[in-house]
């Protein structure tokens, strides 16, 4: 009797493992993202603050209209580009690198006190890619502030230590902050609703320039298998005031 139901077992487990396929990671559907404000080829104005919203719908993740996806999550790039032949190269290369180190110092707390160019709690990136050279040194020694803490670098203002950190995260964070800050002609924001600010017109603009605006969003791939995720990006053209 006993062995008789063991080997039933046995058998229909078999069974199971013969038909289940191993999951197919093209299964993830990508996820939509949509940048519904600003609209395409809106005009924009120099030094000034632009309200944007972004919708996501991902058939894992949910929808951003049921507070299924974390704000955090998502993201804004905007890029000047004063001569806009470089839109295609420009795009593409926002579109393929995915900027894994941004999306984890959003998912840390990082950009509650730092933020592309503007000072809040802490010194902006910009600032910081300003004050050091991008060496492997600055890089080592600037994670180990991030980790233990930093204090009276830059005011009187302490960073607090992230002791969750480990320090090769921290690592590609400041090398992030290092090679990517330091053009004002890019930034970042983190979030389905807010703001972002243009920058104040370059001297000798010929005014024919356009901002680019990427919205993006990396989903969580299928259950058990992170590396399916897929990213959805949206981008719309604002053009120059005449
Ligand atoms: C609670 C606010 C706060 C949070 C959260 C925070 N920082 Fe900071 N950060 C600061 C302040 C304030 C300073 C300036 C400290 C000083 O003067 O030494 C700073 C300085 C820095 C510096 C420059 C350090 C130096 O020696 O010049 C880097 C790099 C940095 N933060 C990266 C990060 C990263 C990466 C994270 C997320 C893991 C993070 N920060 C989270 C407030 C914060």
């Amino acid at each position: 009797m006993r062995s008789k139901l063991v080997l039933s077992i046995g058998i229909s487990g078999l069974a199971f493992h013969g038909l289940a396929a191993p999951p197919d990671p093209a299964a993830n559907e990508p996820p939509e993202v949509t940048l519904t404000a600003p609209v395409a080829n809106a005009v924009f104005q120099w030094n000034s603050v632009v309200p944007f919203v972004i919708g996501v719908s991902d058939r894992e993740d949910g929808k951003t209209e049921f507070e299924e996806i974390a704000p955090n999550e998502v993201l804004l790039r905007t890029a000047y580009l004063p001569d806009p032949s470089q839109k295609d190269k420009v795009l593409s290369n926002l579109a393929e690198t995915d900027p894994q180190a941004l999306r984890r110092m959003s998912a840390s707390n990082c950009l509650t006190c730092h933020t592309a160019q503007t000072k809040l709690i802490g010194p902006s990136f910009d600032l910081i890619a300003g004050k050091y050279p991008d060496t492997p040194e600055t890089v080592a020694s600037l994670a180990k502030k991030v980790v233990t803490g930093s204090s009276g670098v830059w005011g009187n203002v302490q960073m607090p230590p992230h002791p969750d950190l480990k320090i090769e995260q921290a690592t590609e964070m400041v090398a992030w902050i290092l090679r990517n800050s330091s053009d004002p002609n890019q930034s970042f924001v983190v979030g389905i609703e807010g703001a972002f600010k243009t920058r104040e017109k370059p001297d000798n603009d010929a005014g024919t320039g356009i901002y680019l605006l990427m919205a993006s969003y990396m989903d969580h791939g299928l259950k058990d298998l992170p590396q399916s995720a897929k990213q959805g990006h949206h981008t719309v053209v604002l053009k120059p005031a005449r």
